[in-house]
C-alpha cells in the first residue's frame, strides 16, 4: 500500500536551532526508562541500539540523566557525573551520529523527589524548602527488586547546597558536551529541584531563592548562564511545565512567574525553550486542564523571542496545525517514539502507529524497549 506524502508540510519543514540544520521539526521527547546498566547506572550496548532507532528524529533529547548521585531520584536511571557514564553516553552519541541524527542530553536533579537510598551518606534528599512531595519514588530493595517507596521530608538546602548544585550542572554539561552530544537540555519541569525553586507550592524560603518571582526563578537562571557559559551558543534548550501539578507542583500566579520566565530567557543565546501541555506533564493524562493555560502559552510564545518546541498529546495532524498556526516551531512526540523508532517516516507516510505497552515503560529488558518493529 503506498501513502500520499504532504506536499505543503509544515511539520516536516527543515529548521535550524543554533548552529545545527535540523531536517523536518518531529523531536523525540525526554523519556525514562529506567535501563542504565548496573552498577553504576552506565548507558550500555541496549541502550545505544534504543537511541540509534530512533535517530531519524530530526533531535533526540534523551531521558533525563541525573548531574550527580544527589540528583537521582529513581532505579536505573543514567547519570553524566562518573567517567564510564560519560563513556557509555559517547557511544549513544557516536550512533545517533552514525545514523545523520542529533542529540541532547537532558539534564536532571529530582531534589525532593529522591530517597535516602541513592543519596550519598543516606542524607535526605535536598529541597528548596523541608516539605515532601506528595508522590512515591522507585528504589531498589536488599534483594535487588524496584519497589516504590515513600519519599521523605526533605532537607532544605543551605545557600553554599545551592551554589554546589550549579557547579554540578555546570560540570555535568561539560562532561556531555565531552561525551559527543549536540547540546544539553535543562530539564526545569515535572516537579523536580528546579521546578520545586519556581512554583510558590514548594517553594517556602526567604532568602534571595525564594518569595518574589524574581527569586523563585533565580536557580534556573543560574543554571541557565553557567552551563551556556560552559556550552556556547545555540546548544542549550529549557524544558519547563508551567501549570503542571506532578508532584505537587502549583503557582500561586502562574501567568507572572512563567511570564517572568519566558521574558529573561531571551537574555541567553538559547537553543529552544520547550512547554510541555498541561494535561500531559506526566505520565499520566491528568483530567483537569487549566482554562488558564492557552493564554499562558500564547503569551509565553510571544514573550520568548527564540525557537519554541511544544510536547504532550500531538499527533500528525495536531502537530501540523500547531506548526502552521505559530503556537510552536518544533513538536517534541513522547509515548508514539517508545513504541515506533521510524516515527518520522510514519507520520510523514500516515502509516500506521505500533502502540506503547505502558508495563514496559520503566525498567526491564529489550521487550517494550528495542523490539518496536519499523513499518519498512
Ligand atoms: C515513560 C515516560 C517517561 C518520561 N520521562 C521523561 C523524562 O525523563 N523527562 C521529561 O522531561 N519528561 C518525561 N516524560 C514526559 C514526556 O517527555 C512527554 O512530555 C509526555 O509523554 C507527553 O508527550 P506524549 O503525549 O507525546 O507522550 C516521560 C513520559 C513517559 C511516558
Amino acid at each position: 500500500m503506498t501513502y500520499p506524502l504532504l506536499t505543503t508540510s509544515h511539520l516536516f519543514a527543515p529548521i535550524e536551532i543554533g548552529p545545527l540544520k535540523l531536517n523536518h521539526r518531529v523531536a523525540m521527547a525526554p523519556l525514562t526508562r529506567s535501563r542504565a546498566g548496573q552498577p553504576g547506572n552506565v548507558p550500555d550496548a541496549m541502550n545505544v541500539e534504543y537511541y540509534r532507532q530512533r535517530a531519524s528524529a530530526a533531535l533526540i533529547i534523551s531521558e533525563a540523566t541525573q548531574i550527580s548521585q544527589q540528583g537521582q531520584g529513581y532505579a536505573w536511571t543514567p547519570g553524566i557525573h562518573t567517567p564510564e557514564q560519560i563513556e557509555g553516553w559517547r557511544a549513544v552519541a557516536a550512533a545517533v551520529h552514525a545514523e545523520g541524527g542529533r542529540i541532547f542530553l537532558q539534564l536532571w536533579h529530582v531534589g525532593r523527589v529522591s530517597h535516602p537510598s541513592f543519596q550519598p551518606g543516606g542524607a535526605l534528599p535536598v529541597a528548596p524548602s523541608a516539605l515532601p512531595a506528595p508522590g512515591k519514588t522507585f528504589v531498589v530493595d536488599a534483594s535487588g527488586k524496584g519497589v516504590w517507596a515513600d519519599v521523605p521530608t526533605p532537607q532544605a538546602l543551605t545557600t553554599a547546597g545551592i551554589a554546589e548544585i550549579v557547579r554540578d550542572y555546570r560540570q555535568a554539561a561539560r562532561n556531555a558536551m565531552a561525551a559527543g552530544v549536540d547540546g544539553v537540555e535543562i530539564h526545569a519541569g515535572n516537579g523536580y529541584l528546579l521546578d520545586q525553586f519556581i512554583n510558590s507550592a514548594s517553594n517556602h524560603r526567604t532568602d534571595a531563592y525564594g518569595g518574589s518571582i524574581e527569586n523563585r526563578a533565580r536557580l534556573l537562571l543560574e543554571v541557565v548562564d553557567a552551563i551556556t557559559a560552559e556550552v556556547g551558543p545555540g546548544r542549550v534548550g529549557v524544558r519547563l511545565t508551567p501549570m503542571g501539578r506532578f508532584m505537587g507542583m502549583g503557582d500561586a500566579t502562574p501567568a507572572a512567574t512563567f511570564g517572568y520566565i519566558a521574558r529573561r530567557l531571551n537574555d541567553w543565546p538559547l537553543a529552544y525553550l520547550h512547554l510541555v501541555e498541561p494535561a500531559m506533564v506526566g505520565t499520566v493524562k491528568d483530567d483537569i486542564v487549566d482554562p488558564r493555560w492557552d493564554a499562558l502559552i500564547l503569551d509565553m510564545r510571544a514573550t520568548y523571542h527564540g525557537v519554541v518546541m511544544l510536547a504532550g498529546g500531538y499527533d500528525a495532524r495536531s502537530a501540523e496545525k500547531a506548526i502552521a498556526d505559530g503556537r510552536a516551531d518544533i513538536i517534541a512526540f513522547g509515548r508514539p517514539f517508545i513504541a515506533n523508532p521510524d516515527l518520522p517516516w510514519r507520520l510523514r507516510t500516515s502509516a500506521a502507529l505500533n502502540t506503547p505497552d505502558p508495563a514496559t515503560f520503566f525498567g526491564g529488558t529489550a521487550v517494550g524497549y528495542t523490539d518496536y518493529p519499523k513499518a519498512a
